[in-house]
């Protein structure tokens, strides 16, 4: 029997601009569910701390732009590689993820199920999902979409900084102790770098659907 779409829970986790974000909108669209992108709330914590001149250093001023009340979501600053590498940092405090968490797992828990992505969903804002998929693709195809997306934004930037960025980003997620980047046992891993966006897409329905579905359930 297939499973009741009502309370489905997708978790889409995966490096920096693995096309995870793409993905997790497309599925929730595609099950009507609603969507959060948990890269936003380190992001706004990290712009937060920015704009008050605090050290991302100290993890007790880390702690303390958590209160993100003041941050618009449509702040194009919140997209930046600056916001990007300061959430990188303040997301490694046990504390600020902490402070992050409730959210987070209340908006999973709601009644008719929801996509996330992020970093640690499928292992441990949402350890039951229905549905897990680690998103990934090679570093250099990750930094040449980044840097389109940053230039289409009307941002300045370089190949070789966006490529340094993402793997001193990606260390930094893999190495940290609290929550490291780490692909689900139970997560399906998803390589976007021979895919375009509306075949990643189509391979995480078809993955998602089959996890719902098993041919021979
Ligand atoms: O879009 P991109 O993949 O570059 O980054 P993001 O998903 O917006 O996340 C920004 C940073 O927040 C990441 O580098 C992670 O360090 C952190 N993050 C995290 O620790 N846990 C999450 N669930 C989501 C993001």
């Amino acid at each position: 029997m297939s499973k009741q779409i009502s309370g489905l829970v997708i978790a889409v986790d995966g490096p920096a601009a693995s096309g995870k974000g793409t993905i997790a909108r497309a599925l929730a669209k595609h099950f009507s569910l609603p969507h959060m992108d948990t890269g936003m709330l380190y992001r706004s914590v990290a712009l937060n701390l920015w704009r008050w001149g605090g050290d991302p250093a100290s993890e007790f001023e880390a702690l303390r732009a958590c209160d993100v009340s003041t941050i618009d979501p449509a702040d194009p600053e919140l997209r930046s590689e600056a916001v990007g590498r300061i959430a990188s940092h303040v997301s490694a405090y046990p504390s600020v993820r902490k402070a992050l968490y409730e959210r987070q797992v209340q908006f999973a828990g709601q009644p008719g199920g929801a996509v996330l992505d992020g970093r640690d969903i499928g292992t441990v804002i949402a350890p039951d999902a229905d549905v897990k998929l680690f998103v990934t693709a090679r570093t250099e195809i990750r930094a040449e979409r980044r840097l389109r997306e940053l230039l289409a934004r009307g941002m300045n930037a370089h190949l070789e900084e966006v490529l340094s960025d993402i793997r001193a980003r990606d260390e930094q997620d893999s190495g940290r102790a609290a929550a490291p980047l780490l692909q689900a046992q139970d997560a399906v891993r998803l390589d976007t770098s021979e895919l375009d966006v509306d075949q990643a897409i189509a391979r995480a329905i078809g993955i998602a659907e089959s996890r719902l579905n098993p041919p021979h359930a």
